[in-house]
């Protein structure tokens, strides 16, 4: 079980994110971007691929050489032209990913077993010989036979490489496959392990989550879940949940959360839904007269986390679930008086208009006067 003392966050945002269909970040967004992930907090921050296009490897080029507290590391393919790239930059560490699992070796690259590991051993020892960190990322681990796991793990940490790093490249891992995963892998090698989970089944982040109970030592995420198909774990939820229910005491902003949040959304175009955790816009609203009225007495009744910590404002909803205590409360809080039998008809009013979702103040002054009620 991890103690949590060295938990570390890779923040993947400008690589795999850049791979969420319709995104395409400029350069200065990256560097606007990194600058304010290096501001929250996170441990690593994964620059691109160079060999994708000649903006991405611009762009790691101008991202490395930003004065940051984060390690960069640039992305590539277990072949030496990836490593020499990564050297020709410059850049400190490189995470390279080669296909484990039997689809991979048969259907990718059509090697045996034996094969892989004599290519996966000389780029690994290549990329060290050229004074690389190394982290090598077996693709579509959760896929992989536990036992194939354990000889790459432990042929790379052999070879050098400074980090393994399992991915659930579909994920397909529950939160107990993935402890119990992690758990037998933690226990069979010495350097640290990271995991890379995909959120197809809605599990990311609370696989990464049992990832670390089980003794990860790093989680890759992305802001807004960006990233292939369904996402990575997104930053706000794995943070505020290590913060939150884990009580880890990590160097982390989380009043960057909503900036970092906007500033992706907006560079990426992407809606962000509403009910997202954290940080979308239903996250710290209450509607229902009985939550209203608890929250009013006391916040922590529905609500785990303060808003206040992360840099965000409750929000109260009127409309057809709102009772007497929550309307009255509205009203005292737009500087308005009325009496029980004037509160008991606007409130009827309002129930009768099942179609109005959400009643403002200026609305609920205008129904008042509507009414025949002097404010
Ligand atoms: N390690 C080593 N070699 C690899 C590899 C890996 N992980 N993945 C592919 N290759 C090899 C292929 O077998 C192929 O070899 P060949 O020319 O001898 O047949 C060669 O690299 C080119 O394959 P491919 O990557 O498919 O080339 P491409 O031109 O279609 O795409 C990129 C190049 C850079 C766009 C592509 O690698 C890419 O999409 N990268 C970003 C996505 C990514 O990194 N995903 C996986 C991690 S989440
Ligand atoms: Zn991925």
């Amino acid at each position: 079980m991890n103690s949590f003392s060295k938990i570390e966050i890779l923040d993947s945002t400008l690589r795999e994110g850049e791979q969420t269909p319709g995104v395409s970040f400029t350069i200065k967004q990256k560097v606007t971007i990194a600058k304010l992930l290096d501001d929250f907090g996170v441990d690593f921050i994964e620059l691109g691929h160079p060999a994708v296009s000649p903006d991405v490897y611009a762009a790691v080029e101008t991202l490395n050489d930003l004065d940051l507290k984060v390690k960069k590391i640039a992305h590539g393919r277990a072949s030496k032209s990836d490593i020499n790239d990564a050297v020709a930059i410059g850049v400190e560490w490189m995470g390279m990913f080669f296909g484990t699992s039997p689809l991979s070796l048969k259907h990718k690259f059509d090697v045996s077993k034996k094969e892989a590991l004599e290519r996966i051993q000389t780029t690994v020892k290549y990329g060290k010989d050229k004074g690389l960190k190394l982290r090598f990322t077996a693709e579509d681990a959760s896929r992989t036979e536990f036992d194939f796991l354990v000889q790459v793990g432990k042929l790379i940490q052999e070879s050098g490489a400074d980090r393994y790093s399992l991915a659930d490249t579909v994920g397909c891992l529950t939160p107990t496959k993935t402890k119990e995963l992690i758990g037998r892998i933690v226990t069979e090698l010495d350097i640290p392990i990271h995991v890379h989970c995909h959120n197809d089944f809605g599990m990311a982040t609370a696989n990464a989550l049992s990832a670390l109970e089980a003794g990860a030592q790093c989680v890759d995420v992305a802001v807004n879940g960006l990233g292939e198909r369904c996402g990575l774990p997104p930053i706000a939820e794995v943070v505020t949940a290590l913060v939150n229910i884990y009580k880890v005491n990590g160097n982390w902003d989380l009043s960057i959360l909503p900036e970092l949040t906007h500033l992706v959304g907006s560079f990426s175009n992407l809606q962000l839904k509403a009910n997202q955790p954290i940080v979308g816009e239903n996250a710290f609203t209450h509607k229902a007269g009985l939550h209203v009225k608890a929250v009013a007495k006391d916040p922590r009744s529905y609500e785990a986390i303060a808003p206040e910590t992360l840099n965000r404002k409750r929000k109260l909803i009127i409309d057809k679930y709102t009772s007497s205590y929550a309307l009255k409360n509205k009203f005292n809080e737009i500087g308005v008086s009325l009496t029980e039998m004037e509160l008991a008809a606007v409130l009827k009013e309002i129930k009768s208009h099942p179609e109005k979702v959400s009643w403002t103040g200026i609305e609920l002054i205008y129904l008042t006067k509507s009414m025949g009620i002097k404010t």
